[in-house]
């Protein structure tokens, strides 16, 4: 088999925001490929980086009274602590803010330019007068101005789903000082995307992009104004590197994210001796993949190769997209604790058993994958204890007791073994082909037949009878290298308990080839229980330490998660403002869908005599036949406000991180519509 020269690198994890298990989800499957192919005997490297710019880190640095040097350098430990922790075999993991970084992004914007790529123009902007900033569109609330709803984000309406200009919004407020923005002129530099439509058209219908992730960039071309430029400049203050010819503009996060791939492979060459241009000339020989969320993927599979294209750099073999996480059927929840910390995960339960059960659940889609956690329980005690584990500690006893640890010189059933070598292939494909669930099954259905070999041949039972021990001495060497072959398939997905059983079978590394020769003749070591079971007790664990944890982040915007941060408290209102709320109890008498709105119910509202007319986004959490006739709160004086469905007349109370998980207040029990609520 010729060896390949491939590079794979995971998304650059933001570096404001802790690693969780949709970070973990990514990594832990990048790291899979990159082992097996490291397995497989191929050069392969694997790169990842924080991604430490932008205008979030700066402002998590200023609330917290350290420079954004300080916040990045502190989360950058935090980072690799965690990836560690779970095992993740990067050759570097760099950061963004550094000198190669610099340079290369200096390199590719300047090339961009000379070639004719970057447009110069005036935009206005939304500006803070007291920050003295720009404002980006998440650092802009208001209401949204198709639907009306109220504290909507400057670039989308989560009621109506309304995409629009921050400029748009009424009665819009900067989240960082509460004041209201003004728009002001400012010079932006543009990448002219649309240079490159014919090149993008080609990667796209190349395979090198999943067909459904494919198809919808697509559509980008077919919209009326075609692919639009890409604005990479930022007005200071701003986090990030200078651009080049200018006195105060910087470049765009999201420009020198993806360069942040080069950089920390440059990084790692210059340190190992390697030859970056190598991987990324034109017409390399190498592969490069990326493996990433399928909602970066514009980035990825549009701006990232055209920006490679304009400066006369390779463009990666292939994007690899998955989706997200939920957990036990609903996205991750705060509330819940179900937003699981890979730090809390890594408190209360072994690395290995996530690892395995994302492999045991992942193909090469891009459809969201749950992590059920009775699920999880149930398959990794099933799967990796009561079957894999189980075939060693069947076996390795009679041979360190009563064979002074010695293997037999021959097996006792070659053609069951044959069967195990022969399946490596197929296992092989279905890992290159990212149907790790697919491989996983094989080596399961081998783990069963492994089992089932020494169930029947009964060693316990011979090793009774004195004159049966050669006997028991083969059973269980053939056991052994049953065993052998399952983990080293299993290598890629749970690199600790491969290591362990390395040391316990005495014979070196395990290699993907290993399995074409059995184990024969040799002394193993001593056994020593390889894995213990999932405990219901270190799930509950977990989660509730989870809980305290996230509680914890939230006093402490640091630590807090990316969304979080970007939604910051609101400037503070007087009591006298709150005490012009006038809640009162209402009964929904009639809950209705709204065509043409996604997430609005329509609801009528019985306020003891008066009927009211709101509407409510809660379409994702409700039925609106469910709601009928029950008892919710409503701020009952709101001014009628005319949203582009119809006058809403109030608003009605709900809480949650949203989606499925938004509750509409319910008073106590004994109130009655009209009521007054304190
Ligand atoms: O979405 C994110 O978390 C980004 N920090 C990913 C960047 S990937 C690459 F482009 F750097
Ligand atoms: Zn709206």
């Amino acid at each position: 088999m010729k060896s390949r020269k491939i590079l794979i690198t995971s998304a650059l994890p933001y570096a404001n925001a802790n690693i969780h298990l949709g970070h973990m989800f990514e990594h832990i499957q990048t790291d899979i490929w990159a082992r097996f192919q490291r397995l497989r005997g191929h050069e392969c490297y694997y790169v990842c980086a924080d991604d430490a710019h932008g205008t979030p880190i700066m402002l998590s640095a200023q609330k917290n009274g350290i420079t954004p040097q300080q916040l990045i350098d502190r989360v950058y430990q935090e980072h690799t602590r965690d990836f560690a922790g779970f095992n993740i075999s990067y050759d570097n993991y760099y950061t963004t803010h550094s000198d190669e970084n610099r340079e290369f992004s200096e390199y590719i914007y300047l090339a961009a330019r000379n070639n004719g790529h970057i447009d110069k123009r005036t935009i206005r902007q939304a500006y803070d007068e007291q920050a003295q900033m720009f404002l980006p569109d998440r650092f802009i609330k208001g209401e949204c101005p198709r639907c009306g709803a109220p504290d909507q984000y400057g670039d989308n309406c989560e009621v109506c789903g309304a995409t629009y200009a921050p400029t748009d919004l009424k009665n819009a407020v900067s989240v960082v000082s509460g004041t209201k923005p003004i728009e002001k002129e400012t010079e932006h530099y543009f990448f002219k995307l649309g240079n490159f439509e014919a090149f993008l058209r080609d990667f796209l219908q190349s395979g090198a992009v999943q067909k459904e992730i494919a198809n919808k960039q697509m559509e980008w071309f077919e919209s009326d104004q075609g692919l639009s430029d890409w604005d990479v400049s930022r007005d200071a203050p701003y986090w990030g590197f200078k651009i080049p010819d200018t006195e105060d503009k910087y470049f765009y996060v999201w420009l020198d994210a993806p360069i942040g791939y080069l950089a920390s492979f440059k990084n790692y060459c210059t340190r190992s001796g390697l030859n970056f241009d190598e991987f990324w000339k034109v017409g390399s020989e190498a592969e490069v993949y990326h493996f990433i969320g399928k909602d970066i993927a514009y980035f990825h599979t549009l701006f990232w190769p055209a920006l490679l294209k304009s400066a006369n750099f390779r463009t990666p073999t292939a994007v690899f997209c998955h989706g997200f996480v939920t957990v036990n059927g609903a996205k991750m929840s705060k509330s819940r604790g179900t937003f699981i910390q890979a730090e809390s995960y890594l408190r209360h339960l072994n690395p290995e058993y996530l690892r395995y059960y994302f492999a045991s659940k992942l193909g090469n889609s891009v459809d969201d994958i749950d992590l059920n956690l009775d699920d999880f329980q149930q398959r990794v005690n099933s799967d990796l204890v009561g079957k894999v584990v189980n075939i060693a500690s069947r076996c390795a006893g009679f041979i360190n007791k009563r064979f002074d640890n010695r293997l037999t010189a021959t097996l006792p059933n070659p053609a069951l073994y044959q069967e195990f070598a022969a399946a490596s292939e197929s296992i092989a494909e279905a890992f290159e082909q990212r149907r790790y669930s697919q491989a996983i099954r094989e080596i399961m259905a081998l783990a069963d037949k492994a089992n089932q070999y020494v169930d029947e041949q009964k060693p316990w039972a011979l090793a009774k009878d004195e004159t049966k021990l050669a006997e028991v001495q083969a059973i269980c060497t053939q056991g052994l290298n049953l065993y052998r072959a399952i983990i080293t398939y299993l290598k890629p997905v749970l690199p600790q308990l491969a290591a362990e059983s390395e040391a316990f079978l005495n014979a070196g590394a395990l290699r993907w080839a290993s399995v074409q020769e059995p184990l024969l003749g040799t002394s193993i070591n001593t056994f020593k229980p390889l894995m213990t079971r999932v405990e219901q007790a270190a799930v509950d664990a977990m989660i509730e330490d989870n809980k305290q944890a996230l509680a914890a982040a939230q006093a402490s915007p640091v630590t807090q998660s990316k969304h979080l941060t970007d939604d910051p408290i609101s400037a503070p209102i007087q009591y006298e403002d709150f005490a012009k709320l006038d809640f009162r109890v209402a009964k929904i008498v009639k809950a209705a869908a709204v065509e043409g709105a996604d997430k609005l119910v329509q609801l009528t509202l019985d306020l003891g005599g008066e009927t009211r007319n709101v509407f409510a986004g809660i379409k994702s959490a409700y039925h609106p036949a469910d709601l009928e006739g029950r008892l919710t709160v409503m701020v009952a004086n709101l001014a009628p406000r005319k949203m582009r469905f119809g006058v809403s007349e109030g608003m009605v109370l709900a809480a949650g991180p949203g989606g499925k998980d938004i509750f509409v207040l319910t008073p106590d029990a004994g109130a009655e519509p009209g009521m007054r609520v304190k």
